[in-house]
């Protein structure tokens, strides 16, 4: 490849602009020409496409959002609008597109693979939903917002012995929920992935208040339902109120932690690397620390392992 493009696509995440600048510069290092696509796939479509320098992406790696901009584009889904995309890619001259963003994202990359476009996805998304790769870009930021926040509400439910429901994103994968839950010491997680147990949750609030415990705190995944139904579900049980939280989009602002910078920036530099070695139509992760390279068609069909040790941890720890 000689000139490539760069786009982020679907919802944002924290650490997509480390994963841009990354791309940008890796290629300008390589001696490629770069070019950034505005709004995702739409702006593939309307042709909002610019040439990025070393410049145009300074002083971004510590921002949240996404300086492309992103956004969900019904006409690419068809497909006329996908060889469009492809055709728009080629005037241009650009032979190459690194796409960052979530399951959709890799959808529309590989389609453009498959048009002869040379591809290579990178996951951007809090939801860490993704196959062949332990964490996605973002997934770690979001992680830490969502502890900060129970610390926070701790403080206040202990004060007046109260309990919390409090309900993170992360669509239809428990991470977001499992990993905040295990490392805020919530009382309860409930997660998709493992049949809820309300009558038991239930019960646990009840015997926490009876032993000492002066607050309870419960986890809900968006997965599993809405954090207010769940509460006064189980006030129907116990007759304890619960306070709820609804986290919502402040999951997704923020400045990226350094996890999330550092593994942007090794997927952005391995994604440049790949398509230079020629490799189209793949998705780039970190598993156990190494950087992989997978087909997009096995990662879209693939469900992403829910680790069940750490959920049974997360229980035994929170007696
Ligand atoms: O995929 C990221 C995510 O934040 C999910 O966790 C959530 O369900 C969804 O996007 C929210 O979408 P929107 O920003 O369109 O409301």
């Amino acid at each position: 490849v000689k000139s490539i493009a760069v786009l982020t696509s679907g919802g944002d995440s924290q650490g997509m602009n480390a994963a841009v600048r990354s791309v940008v510069r890796s290629a300008l290092f390589h001696g490629l020409q770069v070019y950034g696509i505005q709004r995702g796939y739409l702006g593939l479509i309307n042709e909002d496409i610019r040439p990025m320098d070393l410049r145009s992406v300074g002083d971004i790696i510590q921002r949240g959002g996404t300086i492309l901009q992103t956004a969900r584009c019904k006409e690419f889904l068809t497909p006329e609008g996908q060889q469009r995309g492809a055709d728009i890619l080629r005037k241009h001259g650009i032979d190459g597109l690194v796409v960052i963003g979530g399951d959709g994202s890799y959808q529309g990359a590989n389609k453009l693979s498959k048009l002869g476009i040379k591809t290579m996805a990178l996951p951007g998304t809090i939801d860490n939903d993704i196959a062949y790769t332990d964490f996605t870009i973002g997934f770690d930021t979001a992680v830490s917002i969502v502890v900060d926040a129970i610390n926070k509400l701790r403080d206040t439910m202990t004060s007046h012995e109260r309990s919390s429901v409090v309900e993170v994103m992360g669509r239809h994968c428990g991470d977001i929920a499992l990993y905040a839950g295990l490392a805020s010491g919530a009382e309860s997680i409930l997660v998709p992935e493992v049949p809820v147990d309300l009558v038991s949750v239930a019960n646990r609030m009840k015997e926490n208040f009876t032993n000492g415990k002066r607050h309870s705190i419960i986890v809900v995944a968006e997965g599993v339902g809405s954090g207010h139904d769940i509460a006064n579900k189980l006030f129907e049980m116990n007759g304890i109120e619960s306070r709820v939280t609804v986290l919502g989009h402040i999951q997704r602002g923020g400045t990226p932690t350094h996890n999330d910078r550092v593994l942007a920036s090794r997927l952005g530099d391995f994604a440049v690397r790949k398509l230079i070695e020629g490799e189209s139509g793949k998705a780039c992760g970190i598993i156990k620390g190494e950087l992989v390279a997978t087909d997009i068609d096995i990662v879209v069909n693939s469900k992403k392992p829910f680790n069940m040790e750490l959920y049974e941890l997360a229980a035994r720890l929170s007696q």
